[in-house]
Order: C-alpha cells, then structure tokens, then sequence
C-alpha cells in the first residue's frame, strides 16, 4: 500500500545556508495494505517527518513515495491533490475548527472534495456513527472531551474513505483511559474497513495493542522493523530492547 524507495529529508539549521541537519536518512519501506504500522523511537528520532513524507506534506529531498500503486513523488499539484483524499491524516493536538460544530467539522473534507450537500449529510452520520458521536453532532469542539475531540478528527479522517490513515501521536494528549477509546476506535476502522493506519508514537504500549509491525527510528536512521505478535514486541536492536524495558 505504501512503498518508501530511498527517501530522505534534510533541513537547514536556521539562517546557515550550508550547515544541513539530517532529518531522515535514505530509507526504504514498504507497508502492506490492511497493516496497522507503527513509527517509533525517541523525540527528534524523525518519526513526524517520516509520516509526512508519506503525503508529501514534506517533499522529500530523495528518493519515490508510493501509495495506493500511485508515484506521489511524480505528480503534478493537481494530481497531489486528488491522490491525498485517499490519505487521512489525524493530528496530536486534533486540529477541528473551533467556529464549526462537530458535523461541519467531518464534512470539512467532503465540502473541499465538492460532494453534494445529499451525499455529505448521509457520510457525516455514517462516520459519527463509527465512532460512536453521533449525539453529539451539533456541538461545537469546546463542548467535547479530549477523547471525543481525537474521534471526531479520526471521523473526518475516514469521511472521504480514505486507503490510508496517517496518525501522528493521536493519543499524547490523552489520559489512559481515553486513550483506549482512541485505540479501539482505529482498530475498528481498520478492522471493519480495511484502512491501512500509519501510527506515530513514542509509547511501546501503543505500538504493542495496535500494531502488526513498527519501524524504529533513531536519529533520522531505521534501526529495524519489528514484529509484533501476541501483543509482544520483538526487538532486534540495542535501542529497541531499552525502549521495550522502559515500558
Ligand atoms: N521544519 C523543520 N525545520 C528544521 N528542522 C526540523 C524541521 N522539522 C523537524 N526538524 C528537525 O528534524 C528532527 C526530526 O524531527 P521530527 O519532528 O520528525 O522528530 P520526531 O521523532 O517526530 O520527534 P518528537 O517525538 O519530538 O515529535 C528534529 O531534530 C527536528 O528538530
Ligand atoms: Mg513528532
């Protein structure tokens, strides 16, 4: 489903023109259709950049991105822009729109991809539904919990069917207990609908109920690409075994 070729990203040290830091160093990943794919490893490890290479929200300096069978890496603004709709992204700190309630926010997405006003109002329900908001349609962002605000992004997120959901460390903001509900709530998407999910996360717990496989990243580098079975993680790597003991 996504096929990382020898992608790598730098970034200039604020206000030196020649001094480059490595952000993410060439790597190559491929994520299977239907995985659930963790991306770990400690802070500054690259783990957010990676994820948005993955829809080009950062263009990679080298290298092809994949997905769906499309060259993103290939495609014109135009074509970007149709390719994304069929990739989700859920954020940290959730990004709704405060001024729109909770049903404006899902349609969001629809609204840009020009669906009729019929069409969006029956995706909308649908979507709340999954995740289990829908009495909560008319409220407004204020209103709601941390838990409910990450399913309502994760909602808009799936509004437009997407093959791939980017998730960047949705549950850091959360207490544990909504952070379950977080976590149930992407198992089931994938479950029922297939969606592959892209997790960033530093929590091993996460990666342990969620994931079927994790890269590790340190440093910009992808130490290795872990296994997960049973809710046990095999690592390989020095840095792998310390962050499974700290868990
Ligand atoms: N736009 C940018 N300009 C300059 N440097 C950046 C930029 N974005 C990220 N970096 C640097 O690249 C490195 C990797 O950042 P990234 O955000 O991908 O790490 P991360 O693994 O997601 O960390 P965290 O767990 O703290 O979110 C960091 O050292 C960061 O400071
Ligand atoms: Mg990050």
């Amino acid at each position: 489903m996504i096929v990382l070729e020898q992608v790598s990203k730098r970034y200039r040290h604020r206000g030196a023109d020649t001094d480059w830091f490595t952000a993410v160093a060439p790597l190559s990943l491929h994520i299977r259709a239907g995985e659930i794919f963790g991306l770990m490893g400690y802070s500054g490890a690259g783990k957010s950049t990676l994820l948005r290479l993955i829809n080009l929200l950062e263009r990679p300096d080298t290298g092809t991105v994949k997905v769906a069978g499309e060259e993103l890496t290939a495609l014109n603004a135009a074509g970007l822009r149709r390719a994304r709709q069929h990739i989700g992204m859920v954020f940290q700190q959730f990004n709704l729109l405060a001024n729109r309630t909770v049903a404006d926010n899902v349609a969001f997405p629809l609204q840009v991809a020009g669906w009729t006003h019929h069409d969006i109002e029956a995706r909308v329900a649908e979507c709340l539904n999954i995740v289990g908001l829908a009495d909560r349609a008319q409220h407004y962002p204020a209103q709601l919990s941390g838990g409910q605000k990450q399913r309502v992004g994760i909602a808009r997120a799936l509004a437009p069917s997407p093959k791939v959901i980017l998730a960047d460390e949705p549950t850091s903001a959360l207490d544990p207990a909504t952070t379950r509900s977080v976590l149930e709530c992407l198992l089931d998407i994938n479950q029922r609908f297939g969606v592959t999910i892209v997790i960033v996360t530093h929590e091993m717990s996460v990666i342990r109920r969620l994931c079927d496989r994790a890269a590790l990243l340190h440093r910009g580098e992808l130490l290795e690409v872990i296994d997960v079975k049973d809710n046990q993680i095999h690592a390989q790597s020095a840095i792998g075994q310390e962050l499974v003991q700290e868990d």
